[in-house]
């Protein structure tokens, strides 16, 4: 990477800089509705996105209560700058920011490259532990 990366905290991101990256990763469900995507951004406990020479390359955002429970709802690279350590720069934010907090959760589609990318950054897919029985049960609208 040659241009500097800027990574950095955020309250709020401009409208088009957000659909632009989310359109980059093809997530109609939040592109099809700027208003909500906005408020998503909005009301989340914690936003911290990535840029290089001004252009939103890279954000990751989360819900937390600050004490038990960290979850992870985006995390998203644009195409052309994956594979050259922004996503695990965005993470390793997140987690470092909510180091105080035991359970850090997300969910994800059966990609390899996508569990490949959370087991290199220490979380364990509940199928593989073998320690407990653990579960995880959602409500998701379509599904
Ligand atoms: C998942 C995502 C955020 C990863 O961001 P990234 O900046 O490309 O990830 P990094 O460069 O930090 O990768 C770190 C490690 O994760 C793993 N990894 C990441 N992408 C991978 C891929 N396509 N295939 C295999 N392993 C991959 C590798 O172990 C990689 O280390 P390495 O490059 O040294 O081998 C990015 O691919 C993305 O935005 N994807 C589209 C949106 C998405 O699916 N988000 C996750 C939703 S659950």
């Amino acid at each position: 990477m040659n241009e500097a990366l800027e990574i950095r905290d955020v309250d709020s991101v401009a409208g088009s800089d957000l659909l632009d990256l989310y359109a980059s990763v093809e997530w109609g469900a939040y592109t099809k509705d700027p208003k909500a995507l906005a408020t998503a951004i909005a009301n989340s406990t914690y936003v911290v996105e990535a840029r290089v020479a001004g252009v939103l390359i890279g954000l990751a955002r989360g819900l937390s209560d600050d004490a038990s429970v960290f979850y992870l709802q985006d995390i998203l690279v644009r195409p052309e700058w994956q594979r050259q350590g922004v996503g695990t720069a965005l993470l390793q934010r997140c987690l470092k920011r909510f180091s105080h907090v035991r359970q850090k959760v997300l969910l994800t589609d059966d990609l390899p490259a996508q569990h490949e990318f959370y087991e290199s950054l220490g979380f364990r897919n509940t199928r593989h532990i073998t320690e407990v029985e653990l579960h995880a049960f959602v409500q998701i609208e379509g599904l």
